[in-house]
């Protein structure tokens, strides 16, 4: 159980407290006084009368210069210069106030002028005195050694309390001298004996104030933005920052509290945790096998350990990498239900293997991750992309619909929507596949959404490895933009997905507002500890196929909502599977016969909201008018 130690103090108590540190302070002044006295008048008390008469007027004027640089409150054990500082300008102020009060008001001519400089000096040394005694004595009787980190709280909840109790407990080398948090109500009380001494906000004036070496953010629970703040904070105090493990590591017992690490970037990132309605994926998925293609890559993976956590019969793991499946299976061994999975190195694009697998496993589920997915790559590989990505993607339809598959859900991406390049385009045609492809009874859908953060080849790893080997940061252009979303939160987005997808749906994921890639690297070099000025950022120019902004949506998609509010479901227009058909074959043999430039066309054609930089002319932004063969067809439904 928890013990908050005197909590919710009461307000009187408080008040209390206060007045007890205005008299003793008022004593020290009153010293202060008579021992100037005495040093004057060589050890006697001459004009005693003088002495008690202007005593409690000069009580009266430094109180109130005191309590004016907030210097009535009582941690003393926590004094730094600033209140060293604070106090010097309290006494100056009182000095000058009295001096006048005495000269000026009550004509007081008779008070020796040397009293006034000396009572300010002892006053002085005796208020900062009692202070730094104090800061001595707490921390030689805690046996403090110097060398303990002190530890500065960011939030004052359960983790602050599980945080201060394992510390003490461990008798590690922290030690917390406070919590900040922004609940004022827990302002003065103690945490397992540490205090409340402000808001997040006036952390940069505490720690001005008292030696911290380290700030902890103890707020597991914090969104993305409410973690920016607490950064922002954080870097104006100079101090070095930490946080404790996410809420759902600590919960399963993954994690102790105590293993603090460096902010990420998917903490300022992530948004509010994903609802999820786990009932309804287990029931998908118990019980039954399913085959996530691209299991080696940044989705598949993700997927396939999702996918253990909802308890399927079986689970076939397919990827054409024979390394990525070596690491997967090393990775995936350690999850409950390993005996049930079933790794196999195979290429999407070759049937008879996929029969095999699909003979041997009769997968009732298929998550389709495998792609090319390097926008500047695909553009100089036309051909292979739409092979492995528009063909294959065909060719595994045909054979899970053969081996009686359920569910398919293809994985698509916001580079679809009016796609600029090739990468994208093959995705489009692969949503408009899964929306007018017939099925005899196979369930498909897509699920469309924007970068993954940290996902192979992408731009955070790449920032991450400039920032390592002290290289200068290179993003494409200033103004461009993308969506973002963490992997667990898309894969989980993907799965409810999947659980409430009708067939021919496409569900997209909202992803929240676009993020700059300047301001990303920017919040990258500053959690790296560095400044921009040292790193330095390049822009290189925008590459081929690539777009400044994406989008989530075609202007002639109806956006349903869905019950979750973060997938909202549309459909690709409604044509005809034969005249797709017709086109994919034609498209097939131009791959073979024809050059990159024809083969574009004819994607154009099928994709008429597809752009591309043209050998013949310029780049095209004609689309929306160019003979739509299949896509004009849709208008709103
Ligand atoms: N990563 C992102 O930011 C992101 C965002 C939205 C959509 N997507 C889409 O998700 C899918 C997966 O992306 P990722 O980031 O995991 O990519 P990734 O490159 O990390 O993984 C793709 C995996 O697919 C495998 N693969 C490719 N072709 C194959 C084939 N013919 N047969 C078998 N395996 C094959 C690769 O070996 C690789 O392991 C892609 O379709 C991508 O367009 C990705």
């Amino acid at each position: 159980m928890i013990r908050i130690e005197t909590k919710q103090l009461p307000s009187a108590l408080l008040q209390y407290r206060v007045w007890l540190i205005g008299f003793f302070q008022a004593l020290l002044i009153f010293a202060s006084l008579v021992l100037a006295w005495l040093l004057r008048f060589d050890f006697s008390l001459p004009y005693r009368g003088l002495l008690l008469s202007a005593a409690p007027l000069l009580i009266v004027i430094r109180l109130v210069a005191i309590g004016r640089f907030r210097l009535l409150h009582g941690w003393w054990r926590y004094t730094g210069v600033s209140d060293v500082l604070d106090i010097l300008k309290a006494i100056a102020l009182g000095s000058v106030v009295f001096l006048f009060v005495m000269r000026f008001v009550l004509r007081v001519n008779a008070f020796p002028k040397t009293i006034y400089v000396l009572e300010a000096v002892l006053s002085m040394g005796l208020l900062a005195g009692v202070r730094l005694f104090s800061r001595v004595l707490t921390e030689s009787a805690r046996g403090v050694a110097a060398s303990h980190k002190k530890v500065m709280l960011i939030g004052s909840g359960m983790a602050a309390q599980m945080v201060i109790r394992e510390i003490k407990r461990s008798q590690n080398s922290y030690e917390v001298v406070g919590c900040v948090d922004d609940d004022r109500s827990k302002f003065g009380i103690k945490i397992q004996g540490v205090p409340v001494i402000g808001s997040v906000d006036q952390l940069p004036a505490l720690l001005a104030a008292r030696r911290v070496d380290e700030i902890l953010i103890a707020v597991p629970s914090a969104t993305g933005t409410q973690m920016q703040r607490f950064v922002e904070v954080c870097e104006q105090t100079g101090a070095k920052f930490k946080t404790v493990p996410e809420l759902r590591d600590i919960i399963t017992g993954q994690k102790s509290i105590r293993e603090f690490r460096d902010v990420r970037l998917e903490d300022l990132l992530g948004r509010e945790p994903v609802e999820i309605d786990l009932e309804a994926v287990r029931e998908k998925i118990a019980g039954r096998v399913a085959l996530v293609t691209g299991a080696a890559g940044s989705i598949g993976s993700e997927l396939c350990r999702q996918i253990l956590e909802y308890g399927p019969a079986g689970l076939v793991c397919l990827d054409q990498s024979e390394t990525g499946i070596f690491f997967l299976q090393q990775e995936l061994s350690k999850f409950r239900g390993s005996s049930q999975i079933i790794f196999c190195v195979a290429d999407v694009g070759d049937q008879e293997r996929l029969r095999k697998v699909f003979a041997e496993h009769s997968p009732e589920i298929v998550f389709h991750a495998a792609a090319y997915k390097h926008v500047p790559v695909m553009e100089r590989n036309v051909q292979v992309a739409l092979k492995n990505n528009v063909f294959a993607l065909l060719n595994l339809l045909e054979i899970a619909e053969r081996g009686g598959c359920e569910s398919f859900v293809v994985i698509s991406s916001d580079k679809a929507v009016n796609p600029t390049s090739i990468m994208g385009a093959t995705k489009r045609i692969g949503e408009l596949i899964i929306g007018c492809r017939p099925t005899n009874g196979m369930r498909c859908v897509s699920v469309r959404f924007g970068n993954v953060l940290g996902s192979h080849g992408s731009v955070v790893p790449v920032f991450q490895e400039q920032l390592r080997t002290g290289q200068t940061l290179t993003i494409t252009h200033p103004e461009i933009k993308r969506f973002f979303m963490t992997g667990p939160e898309a894969v989980s987005l993907v799965l409810q997905a999947f659980a409430i997808g009708n067939h021919r749906d496409i569900l997209v994921l909202d992803m929240g507002e676009p993020v700059r890639i300047r301001d990303l690297a920017r919040t990258l070099i500053r959690l790296s500890g560095k400044s921009e000025r040292e790193v330095g950022i390049t822009f290189t120019g925008l590459r081929e196929g690539e777009k400044l902004t994406e989008e989530l949506f075609y202007e002639t998609e109806e956006i349903h909502p869905t019950p979750f509010e973060k997938i909202k479901r549309t459909r690709s227009p409604l044509h005809g599977w034969s005249l797709l058909q017709r086109h994919l074959a034609e498209l097939r043999i131009s791959m073979c016969v024809d050059g990159a430039e024809a083969v574009r066309r004819k994607i154009k054609e099928i994709v008429p909201g597809y752009s591309y930089q043209s050998e013949d002319f310029p780049k095209e932004h004609a689309s929306r008018s160019a003979p739509a063969i299949l896509e004009h067809t849709a208008g709103r439904r």
